[in-house]
């Protein structure tokens, strides 16, 4: 086994899931179409895989999908530790995403997915 650090400057996590109307799921919301659009605005700008737009099976909070888990860049040591977006060392950004619906895709392509100049 090898450890190293997270090779991402960013992992967002779409849940996909499509349980087909037999349980709610992130898939009666089009997760997978979210997750899709995310991916192709990354790489249309240049940023995937640096930022990686990841699929996700299950978060675990189906009932309130589509959801979507951010974990912040790099090491705890890293410069943007501390900011209000990145509170907590290897935890998510702090922001659980929820009912997040395709017509939101470019609000948190905004969020996330800024060029770098
Ligand atoms: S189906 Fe998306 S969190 Fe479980």
């Amino acid at each position: 086994m090898n450890s190293n650090e997270i090779p991402y400057e960013k992992q967002i996590f779409v849940c996909t899931n499509d349980r087909k109307g037999e349980k709610p799921s992130c898939g009666d919301h089009q997760g997978e179409a979210v997750f899709q659009e995310l991916r192709r605005i990354a790489k249309e700008r240049g940023l995937h895989p640096k930022i990686r737009v990841a699929q996700a099976k299950c978060l675990g909070q189906c009932s309130i999908g589509v959801n979507i888990m951010v974990y912040p860049a790099g090491h705890p040591t890293d410069a943007r530790r501390g900011s209000p977006e990145n509170e907590c060392e290897g935890r998510p950004d702090g922001i659980w995403h929820s009912g997040v619906r395709l017509e939101d895709v470019p609000q948190l392509a905004e969020k996330y997915l800024l060029e770098k100049k």
